[in-house]
């Protein structure tokens, strides 16, 4: 599974440099060579499609819910959807200063992410189901790639995937609850 993904993100990658340079003229220095910073874009580039893909899922939720549980998870649909929002752009911006491209279409991060999408209007319950689902698959995206940043000396993502797996678990778990 974690092969065939970093398989697509190759291809992907492959895509992206026949239409432009990988990196601006002057050379980056970091003090993370070119292979690694490569290697960590190309697993936060994955982090990037499943946050924005549960992003999208959990909008379409907010949008949709129905039952005696709207108010409740209209409004916990919102608070997690604005941060996920918000944490995309971090992601993006993380790979761009390791000097990678950043994706940025709908068919790159389905390519990309582990997340699936629905179809149809799931029942409030299910939904709740797909989202603690959803979070606990980019816990574990982040979990893999951290080990790539760690062995890098690439503090910066390290402590970015850090805090994402934090709101990820916590997100899961508040979600879990209400399904006790
Ligand atoms: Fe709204």
């Amino acid at each position: 599974m974690f092969a065939r993904r970093l398989e697509k993100h190759a291809d992907w990658l492959m895509d992206r440099r026949l239409g432009e340079p990988l990196e601006s003229k002057m050379k980056i220095d970091i003090g993370i060579k070119a292979e690694k910073r490569e290697q960590i874009a190309g697993g936060l580039s994955r982090v990037l499609a499943d946050t924005y893909t549960l992003y999208l899922k959990t909008h379409n939720f907010h949008w949709n819910v129905t039952g005696p549980m709207f108010q409740t998870l209209h409004l916990m649909f919102e608070t997690h959807y604005t941060e996920l929002a918000l944490a995309v752009d971090q992601i993006a911006e993380r790979i761009r200063a390791l000097g990678l491209p950043a994706p940025g279409t709908y068919k790159e991060f389905a390519k990309l992410s582990a997340i699936k999408e629905d179809t149809g209007v799931p029942k409030a319950e299910d939904m709740i189901k797909r989202l603690v689902e959803g979070h606990e698959t980019v816990a574990r995206t982040a979990r893999e790639v951290f080990t790539a940043a760690e062995g890098a000396n690439d503090q910066p993502t390290c402590d970015l995937l850090t805090q994402r797996m934090q709101v990820h678990e916590k997100t899961a778990w508040m979600l879990r609850s209400l399904l006790e």
